[in-house]
Formats: structure tokens, C-alpha cells, sequence
């Protein structure tokens, strides 16, 4: 059983520390940079994204421990299919390779192991471990861990978009009854909060099409660290980030 976590405050290094009554209920990452990480090794990229699993296991075990409800990984988009079909079939591999080694240790800590984006173009394989791994695991209470895959925030849009038009062609729904919270519910991530935070190492600052609709008040924290690069230091430092923001939800104080 991992070690959860009851102190009352983490401390990072000797200059500050996160406050765990304030620790994001939701965590996004957009796990970027495994492809460099390779390059700068002279190795071929599909080692990058085998030391970015590395990356996932201490993260989640880290976010189970902090008290983060939900983490959410952008594992796979909707455009990551224009890569050559070899990256294409080692990130499935990968896939199933984790679930299947993971899957005990997280099960025995109470993680929730789920997916989001239109699943139905993985391979047969991998929606069969990714179904089994939620069966298995849909009860539990600790960490959500939400593994995005084939999926982007304009498609998961689109596809809300048509579902309500279904739903008010049926008489389910009426079209004055639409306000944000209705269409929260139609998106995958129906249930979960808005992440109150979305990282992305590796230097980039985008979005990418990652949680088009929920990221709409989240921070933002980039680093120039490769995600095989990202430690448990960093995550800290996000959070630490993330609890000196003001955040005013356009308003004022
Ligand atoms: C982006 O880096 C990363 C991806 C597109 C894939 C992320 C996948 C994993 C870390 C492993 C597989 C997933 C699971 C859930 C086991 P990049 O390739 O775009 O890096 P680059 O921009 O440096 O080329």
C-alpha cells in the first residue's frame, strides 16, 4: 500500500512549502517533449514515450498520495494519428503494457483507472484492457486516473454538439434548458470538476486541442522539462504555482 499522506503541509525545499488544504482537485497534463528527450539521446523516439511511462507511475502514485481527485493524462489525440504508423503502434503497446503491469498496484491503491476520447478506433486490444481496467476498478475511491486517448477537445465538442440535437429531436431535452452546466454533462467528462490546473512540459504553450471546454478557467504552468525529465520536484513546483495565483474568474476582488 502506497503512503498517503497526513502531515499538513509538503514540504518542497527550505524556502516554501504546498499546503495541502489547497491541492488541486483536478490535475490536466499534456505529457510533451519524449520525442526531443530521445533525440537529444540519439535514441529512437519510441524509448522517449517507454521512459515517459516511467514519468506516469511516479506521477500518479505521487498525485494518489497529495489527495489529487483526478488527474487526467493527454496520452493520445485525435491528430496523433498523422505519426508513422511504427510511433503509432509502440504508444499502443505502451498502452496495454502499462495497464497490464500497473494494473495491481493501482487497483491495491484505490485508483480508478478510466479513459476519455472516442476509444472505438483504438485497437481491439487496447479497448478491451482499457474497458476491463475500468470495470475492475470503476468502484474505487481514491485518484481518477483519466487516460485521454484518441482524443481531442473539438471532436469531444462536436460530438456533444449532435447528442443534444438528438436528445431535443427525442423530447429529452428542451433548447431553453441549455446552460453550461447541461453541456458539462454531455462531454466525456461528465461528473468530473474542471481541472483548476493544466501542465505541459517540454517548452511548448498550448493548448493543443486538450480540454477545450473544461480548460476554460484553468492555470497554466509550463516548464522546459522533457516529460521523461518531469519529477515529483516539479509537480510540487506546480502546485506551489498554481496555490499563489490569484484567481478572479473575471471578477474582481
Ligand atoms: C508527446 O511527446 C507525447 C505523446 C504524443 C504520447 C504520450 C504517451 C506516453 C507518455 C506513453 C504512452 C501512454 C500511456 C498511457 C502508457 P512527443 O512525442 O510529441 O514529443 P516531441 O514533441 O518532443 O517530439
Amino acid at each position: 500500500m502506497w503512503n498517503i499522506f497526513k502531515k499538513e503541509k509538503i514540504l518542497i525545499t527550505d524556502e516554501y512549502s504546498i499546503d495541502i488544504n489547497n491541492i488541486p482537485s483536478h490535475i490536466g497534463i499534456i505529457m510533451d517533449g519524449n520525442g526531443r528527450w530521445a533525440k537529444e539521446r540519439n535514441l529512437p523516439r519510441a524509448l522517449g514515450h517507454k521512459a515517459g511511462v516511467e514519468t506516469i507511475r511516479n506521477i500518479v502514485k505521487e498525485c494518489n498520495k497529495i489527495g489529487v481527485k483526478y488527474l487526467t493524462l493527454y496520452a493520445f489525440s485525435t491528430e496523433n494519428w498523422k505519426r508513422p504508423a511504427d510511433e503509432v503502434n509502440s504508444l499502443m503497446k505502451l498502452l496495454v503494457e502499462y495497464l497490464k503491469v500497473e494494473f495491481k498496484e493501482l487497483n491495491a491503491n484505490d485508483v480508478v483507472i478510466n479513459s476519455i476520447g472516442d476509444l472505438s478506433k483504438l485497437p481491439l486490444l487496447c479497448q478491451k484492457e482499457l474497458n476491463s481496467a475500468y470495470e475492475q476498478t470503476k468502484k474505487n475511491k481514491g485518484l481518477v486516473l483519466t487516460l485521454a486517448l484518441n482524443y481531442g477537445g473539438r471532436d469531444e465538442l462536436i460530438r456533444a454538439f449532435k447528442k443534444i440535437h438528438t436528445d431535443i429531436d427525442n423530447g429529452k431535452i428542451n433548447i431553453v434548458d441549455i446552460n453550461e452546466n447541461m453541456v458539462s454533462k454531455y462531454l466525456y467528462t461528465a461528473g468530473m470538476p474542471d481541472p483548476e490546473i493544466i501542465i505541459r512540459p517540454s517548452g511548448e504553450q498550448r493548448l493543443s486541442n486538450f480540454m477545450l471546454w473544461q480548460g476554460a478557467y484553468s492555470e497554466f504552468w509550463y516548464s522546459n522539462i522533457n516529460w521523461p525529465d518531469f519529477k515529483i520536484k516539479h509537480l510540487h513546483m506546480a502546485i506551489y504555482d498554481y496555490q499563489k495565483r490569484d484567481r478572479r474568474f473575471g471578477g474582481i476582488k
